[in-house]
């Protein structure tokens, strides 16, 4: 099972049978608050009628289609309609299945392109202390978190990292963005010197990290690591599989931050979960220096699935559901409630901070001594006995509902949270 102690939950499973708008019920019947969107992706809720409909419509008429060397118009129908909230200036998307394809897809463009503008020397990849960006080999690489590459040999060759931006000594219990950090960012510059920045093709970023357990930004940091991309020539990736789609208040992380990427991934909410699918949204300057090369095949990369006709259904109808309920903005307005509820937490037994930004939370909790992410896991299990389901990396609780909850289900999440907090030893 993927990312699960399979012992562990053969011993205890716990099963989802069933789901509609905030809720899950599990299989022998309780009902459980979606406090994570199942894992960051149904931000317009579960089986909403729109997108059931759509996917039901399109499997009925053309269930697959190849995509090399043809097309078919819903999955350009789609393109359109996604670029259309995606902000100005990236009106070219190329489609994926996942988060994990969807970095990997990225990267190799971000190569590519050098190579076809005439800078084929940069070939360094820079990634991040506690990045997540899936688990293919790319993303593997430039992902910063020990436990998802120790098992799997050397990787990918020319990688670097710079540091994260977690700092408790500085910026515990901060409200949104903190104010300490935008200086990490200057390590970019220490190994543009180390590498000669030549070398370097992109650095991949999450404008808020949520896997490795909620870091949001510090204010200016994003700014720093645009500024000395763009001096060094170095293109910038936002991997907004998370931040995408209204979870920030914005419909992406970069238009909540202000600060504008070369290429950005996306996958979850792009379909609202109820069909695989990613996609990567490229600047049109970038596309252009592809359709400037020899005549023939632009770019050798794709995937059977690419552009999967019942996954584009799937994607209108969530992208018609996100406008006819105006979810790509609405955490905006439930952002100060939900703020103000997840801090009063602070002085809860075992809290050592609190982070907040657009509908995103993260709880960190002491780790236990001698046995690092029990507790968090003892809280998961227990609040899923609640009635309520979390999730946890580690120590960290990271709650990130459907964009149509209301106020008092925020409120019933964090009076979870407490209480099974509070329970564990
Ligand atoms: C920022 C980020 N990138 C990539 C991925 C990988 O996505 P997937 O699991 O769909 O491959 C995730 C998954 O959580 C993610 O959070």
């Amino acid at each position: 099972m993927p990312f699960t102690a399979n012992r562990q939950f053969k011993k205890s499973p716990r099963l989802l049978a069933r789901a509609e708008g905030m809720f899950y019920w599990t299989a022998d019947g309780r009902q459980l608050l979606d406090g994570t969107a199942g894992l960051w992706c149904v931000n317009a809720g579960h089986c909403r009628p729109k997108i059931v409909e759509a996917v039901r419509r399109q499997v009925g008429e053309m269930d697959f289609a190849p995509t090399f060397q043809m097309g078919h118009p819903i999955a350009f129908e789609f393109a359109a309609r996604v670029a259309g909230v995606a902000p100005p200036g990236f009106s070219r998307v190329f489609f994926t299945n996942s988060g994990s394809e969807s970095v990997d897809t990225a990267l190799k463009i971000a190569l590519a392109y050098h190579r076809a503008h005439g800078e084929a020397g940069r070939y360094r990849l820079i990634g991040r202390e506690r990045g997540y960006h899936g688990v293919n080999f790319g993303g593997m690489a430039v992902g910063g978190i020990a436990a998802n590459k120790k098992m799997f040999g050397p990787g990918v060759a020319g990688v670097d990292h710079i540091r994260h931006t977690h700092d408790l000594s500085r910026n515990s219990f901060s409200r949104g963005q903190p104010a300490h950090g935008a200086e990490f960012a200057d390590e970019l510059e220490r190994l543009c010197a180390l590498h000669d920045a030549s070398s370097i093709a992109a650095v991949i970023v999450e404008p808020l990290a949520g896997s490795a357990g909620v870091l949001v930004p510090p204010a200016g940091y994003l700014e720093r690591l645009r500024e000395i991309c763009s001096k060094h020539g170095i293109l910038l990736i936002f991997d907004e599989v998370i931040t995408g789609f209204g979870r920030l208040g914005k419909p992406f992380g970069s238009q909540r931050f202000g600060v504008m990427p070369d290429l950005f991934t996306s996958a979850k909410g792009l379909t609202n979960g109820t069909v695989p699918m990613g996609a990567v949204f490229i600047k049109d300057s970038i596309y252009e220096a592809f359709m400037q090369g020899p005549a023939g095949i632009e770019l050798f990369h794709g995937y059977t699935y690419s552009g999967h006709p019942v996954a584009c259904a799937a994607g209108i109808g969530t992208l018609d559901t996100y406008a006819e309920e105006g979810l790509l903005t609405r955490a905006a307005s439930l952002e100060k409630h939900w703020e103000d509820a997840a801090h009063a937490l602070k002085g809860t037994r075992h809290v050592i901070d609190i982070r907040n930004c657009g509908l995103i939370a993260g709880i960190e909790l002491e780790p236990r001594r001698g046995a690092p992410g029990a507790r968090g896991y003892e809280a998961f299990v227990k609040a899923f006995e609640n009635g309520v389901l979390i999730r946890v990396t580690g120590d960290t609780i990271a709650l990130s509902p459907p964009l149509i909850i209301e106020k008092p289900q925020i409120d019933r999440i964090f009076d979870t949270v407490r209480s099974v907090v509070t329970a564990t030893p």
